[in-house]
């Protein structure tokens, strides 16, 4: 019999989720996934039609690392555009690695309907469509080049007006119930016109370059060209600094310069979910530029009302943009890969990444270093001008506090960001330049308008970490307050005197890194290359030693058995509840109950708790989703984190998480597994839309925030990860190496700021290493920081089969009380250790107290 291909889940194509879970390991816009009898020979691909149409070559991806068997993703985005119709696609010319030949197949598919909005969910909606608009940065504008006249037409370049991406993929994947992408929304949404003679170039998906003949024919120099790039970005697909990733490909740059060149204006809209290079802007003379990040269901909608003036953008950047990627401290410090690096499964530390730019990410290097920058944290343009006027700057009662009127000058309405930095005093610790230590946003002000802003920093927002004496510190002399719409456009508006060192918190020494390595100073001001820090890496090998965790046993209970609705009824009987179970109880109670992923007519929920019908003790269903509910139904989709931050509105934030709650209770999902909220440490990390910004302060107040609108309205939220998830590449290996300073003033400052705000359901760990020994079993960051230091009272889970790398009984120890995704196997491994003497019963009883505390908390 030869060799067969079928169609792997003969679900219909969704032409509005442009890559899934699985595809984000290549850029495959719209595949349909092959399931293959046999393994392909490495050159046995063959040709691939769709109606008639070839495919393009070297687009398809193999994935059989993945699902453990092999498939084969063929992208049919460049042929299959309409809904609701059926695509023939036949293949031919295929042989296996035995040399066996692929019989010629024919197989059919089919796309879906397109979705339209529902009333029920109008108002959620809006929302979505709100946090878009608020979240696109207008980078820049000469000459007031945008908004475009209503009616004007556009003449669009380059194949990323049809790959238009709304969101991340893997865990930070929305399934919106309906979506609006470039075109539809012009057609749809505003009295803009497409050129179709111009975009019919692009339907390919090839970045071709313009003939002379065209461009004279739909007169260039009259008219406004349009010019997109888009990336994919997310869980699994760390991002590269090549053409194609973070730089232009020559068919881009080849396609832009002579757009530019050939038209009176040059927009260019950046659909990305990190920053690009941007050098290129200056050079090619593009008149406007506008980041739409990943915005979810509204993107489009918000994007062309920017284009025509409707939405006067009010986005900031919660980064610093940079003319090159070699212009970042970490760039050379990022992921290190071994030549045999694995992606899974590895028991040792595969990777170490010493994290030498130390306190200096972000901003505070190039403002602190006098650095050059494309855009500066904080920037992003308005249609019209504001004027920031500041009124009294007090420090009294370590709370710093300043009124700033803010007058709308020009003649459209608009929003506008007033950002607080401060600059504090050098002294026996060195400083970044300034710090973010708070921001505000108004309402839409007309023009003429005025709103006073109060703005607020309590000290531990400023305060530098001093390792020697592990104490939180101000030093003595004088603080400078700069106010502005921006980092780059602050000014030095007021200063405060702290007179001697003011202690404002102690605490316990935390995670170490086990040895010296260089970090970047003043005085040494560079980091170095990857070759030194190769060299270091072999003095690391031997892990931090683990410690152990004994915790009180709960008072043994012999009464009647005690139900959890009793306890919803009456917390108090908490105790007894978690001490009348087994030993076997507690340790299944450890481990969650499984995905739901993976069955087709499953919910596509991550993971849920054990149900006991003798305790009445429900089940739980959690779900991914930082910005909408990652299942197989569809929902609502806000844009990804990153755009998110860049609204620089709290309550919008707050409303994100509002929405998403109400959204869980549709679905059954009582604990979301969001926010993320690691710092922006290396733009290329996959994962850089899905988390806030490179600012703590930025980072855990919007993260704060949403968590707060979860649980304000009855969904658990899920901190997440805990710490350093700096890259996704051999994220089970790698090692961050990384100071105590730069851990407390940015890493663990993100989740302290935004337990600060609210305090979340669970926390949970990060699969890499940092300092020596993996976060999930340390002891020291689930106790002594989280627990005691935090006040963390909700239940910590594992990252999902971190226990892959790390010994599932160890991190149980530690305090970690969900192994996720879970499974009889773990369990069963529980219950020996307990049976040894390797765990003991009063860890589980803590563990799984807190884990039902939980949920009685929550709407379960
Ligand atoms: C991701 C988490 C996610 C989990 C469950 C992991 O691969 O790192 O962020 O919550 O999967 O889907």
């Amino acid at each position: 019999m030869s060799n067969k291909f079928t169609i792997m889940d003969g679900k219909e194509l969704n032409l509005d989720q442009i890559e899934g879970r699985f595809a984000a390991f290549e850029r495959l816009p719209y595949a349909v996934t092959l399931r293959l009898s046999k393994p392909l020979a490495k050159d046995g691909y063959g040709v691939i039609t769709v109606d008639g149409t070839q495919i393009p070559k070297g687009r398809e991806f193999l994935m059989d690392m993945i699902v453990k068997s092999h498939c084969l993703m063929v992208p049919v985005g460049s042929v299959a555009h309409d809904y609701d119709k059926e695509y023939t696609m036949h293949l031919t010319g295929f042989t296996a690695e035995d040399g066996t030949p692929f019989a010629d197949t024919t197989l059919k598919f089919k796309t879906k309907k397109r979705q339209l909005p529902d009333l029920a969910h109008k108002e959620h909606d809006e929302v979505a469509v709100q946090a878009a608009r608020e979240g696109m940065v207008l980078l820049k504008n000469e000459n007031a080049t945008l908004p475009l006249a209503p009616g004007s037409a556009l003449h669009c370049f380059g194949s990323a007006q049809y790959i238009f991406r709304n969101t991340a993929t893997g865990a930070g994947l929305i399934n919106p119930r309906w979506q609006a992408n470039f075109h539809q929304a012009v057609t749809e949404h505003s009295t803009l016109y497409v050129n179709q003679k111009v975009s019919s170039l692009y339907r390919g998906l090839e970045d071709v370059v313009p003939s002379d003949e065209l461009l004279a024919e739909v007169e260039a120099s009259k008219n406004t060209a349009v010019v997109f790039i888009s990336r994919c970005s997310g869980e699994f697909l760390d991002n590269r600094p090549v053409k194609g990733g973070y730089y232009l490909t020559d068919d881009e740059r080849a396609m832009i310069t002579k757009v530019s060149a050939a038209y009176a204006k040059t927009v260019a809209v950046i659909n990305t979910g990190y920053p690009v290079e941007m050098g290129w802007v200056d050079e090619l003379g593009i008149d406007a530029v506008i980041y739409t990040g990943f915005a979810g269901m509204g993107a489009g909608y918000a994007l062309v009302e920017i284009l025509d003036g409707r939405t006067n953008p009010s986005g900031k950047l919660p980064d610093t943009w940079t003319y090159d990627y070699y212009d970042h401290p970490s760039a050379h410090n990022f992921i290190n890969l071994p030549a045999e690096h694995k992606a899974v499964g590895e028991k040792e530390f595969g990777v170490h990444i010493f994290y030498e730019e130390d306190i200096y990410v972000g901003y505070r290097y190039f403002d602190s270093f006098n650095k050059p920058y494309a855009y500066s944290f904080g920037h992003g343009l308005s249609y019209t001008t504001f004027d920031l006027a500041c009124g009294d700057v007090v420090f009294a009662n370590d709370t710093l506090s300043a009124n700033v009127t803010v007058t709308n000058t020009g003649a459209v309405a608009g929003k506008e960001v007033v950002q607080l930095y401060v600059q504090a005093p050098e002294g026996s610790l060195e400083k970044p330049y300034r710090v973010l230590a708070a921001f505000e946003k108004t309402k839409e002000l007309a023009p003429g308008e005025s709103q006073t802003l109060s703005l607020t920093a309590d000290a531990s927002l400023f305060t530098s970490y001093d390792e020697a004496d592990s104490r939180f510190v101000l030093e003595a002399g004088d603080y400078h307050v700069w106010i502005g719409d921006s980092l780059a456009h602050a000014n030095d508006v007021a200063s405060f005197t702290v007179d001697g060192l003011r202690i404002i918190e102690s605490v316990h020494r935390i995670n170490p890194p086990m040895v010296d390595f260089p970090r970047l100073t003043k005085a040494h001001p560079e980091v170095s290359e990857d070759s030194k820090i190769v060299d270091l890496a072999d003095r690391i090998g031997t892990p931090a030693p683990r410690k152990s965790y004994t915790p009180e046993p709960l008072p043994a209970y012999k009464g009647a058995r005690i139900t959890y609705p009793q306890v919803k009824a009456n917390p108090s009987l908490l105790d007894a509840f978690i001490a009348q179970m087994s030993d076997a109880e507690l340790c299944t109670l450890n481990v969650c109950g499984g995905a739901d992923w993976y069955l087709p007519w499953g919910t596509g929920a991550a993971g849920k708790t054990v149900p006991f019908g003798k305790y009445k003790l429900p089940r739980m269903m959690v779900s991914d989703g930082n910005t909408g509910l990652n299942l197989k139904k569809s929902n609502i989709g806000f844009p990804s984190s990153c755009t998110v931050a860049a609204t620089f509105n709290k309550d919008l934030a707050y409303q994100v998480g509002r929405v998403i709650a109400e959204e869980s209770k549709e679905h059954g999902i009582g604990l979301n597994l969001g926010p993320a909220m690691n710092i922006h440490r290396n733009i290329l990390n996959g994962r850089h839309p899905e988390y806030f910004s490179e600012d703590p302060v930025l980072s855990g107040l919007m993260a704060g925030h949403h968590g707060k609108g979860l649980r304000d309205f009855g969904c658990g939220s899920t901190y997440k990860h805990l710490f350093c998830n700096g890259s996704d590449t051999s994220r089970k290996a790698s090692h961050s190496i990384v100071s105590e300073r730069a851990l407390r003033e940015l890493y663990f400052k993100t989740f302290a700021v935004a337990m600060q705000i609210s305090q979340p359901s669970a926390v949970m760990t990060s699969y890499n290493a940092v300092n020596g020994i993996y976060p999930a079993e340390n002891v020291d960051i689930l106790q002594t920081l989280l627990r005691d230091e935090w006040g963390f009272t909700g239940y910590i889970m594992t990252d999902w089969g971190t226990y892959d790398t790390v010994d599932p009984v160890e991190m149980v120890k530690a305090g970690n009380g969900w192994l996720t995704e879970g499974g009889s196997k773990y369990v069963k491994e529980l219950k020996k250790a307990v049976k040894e003497g390797r765990l003991s019963r009063a860890v589980l009883e803590h563990n799984v107290r807190y884990l039902v505390k939980t949920l009685a908390e929550l709407d379960v």
